[in-house]
């Protein structure tokens, strides 16, 4: 397991979105944009699953993600196997999140489920000779 520094937190704590990349068993890459995030500790990262589709059938037969996101030059891709929660204490505050969050925009979704992404090696994207560089 790799851990995320204060910094990395902070920068996916900010950055409004993420974006969220899967595949298929047989390497067919899908990646998509995710806004519902949330930083459970320095292993654990939850993504709110509102609308995946091919993301959820990718992580359904292949647990194994990315998730990348940057602001100006500095960025980071986290990779780990994901879990889905459909029951429980952290799917239910997602519930509650997500029901919010809904309100808040004048729409109506839900949360199905709480991704929970488990950080196991973290790499710097940022442009420089630090690139593609595994940070932990
Ligand atoms: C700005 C933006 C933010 C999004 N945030 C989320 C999110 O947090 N959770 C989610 O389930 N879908 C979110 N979506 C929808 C997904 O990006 C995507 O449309 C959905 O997963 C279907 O694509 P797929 O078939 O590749 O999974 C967001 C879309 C946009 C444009």
């Amino acid at each position: 397991m790799a851990k995320m520094t204060k910094p990395i937190q902070e920068l996916l704590n900010k950055v409004p979105i993420a974006i969220l990349a899967t595949a298929t068993p047989d390497g067919i890459p899908n990646a998509v944009p995710i806004g519902a995030k949330r930083i459970i500790d320095n292993q654990a990262v939850l993504i709110s699953d509102q609308f995946f589709n091919k993301t959820l059938a990718n992580m359904k037969v292949n647990p194994r993600v990315s998730l990348m996101f940057w602001e100006g030059n500095e960025g980071y891709q986290i990779k780990g196997p994901v879990t889905i929660e459909t029951t429980g204490r952290r799917f239910e505050e997602t519930t509650r999140w997500i029901k919010e969050m809904s309100k808040k925009m004048g729409l109506s979704f839900r949360s199905k489920a709480a991704v929970i992404l488990q950080v196991e090696e973290i790499y710097a994207i940022g442009p420089g000779s630090d690139a593609g560089k595994r940070l932990a």
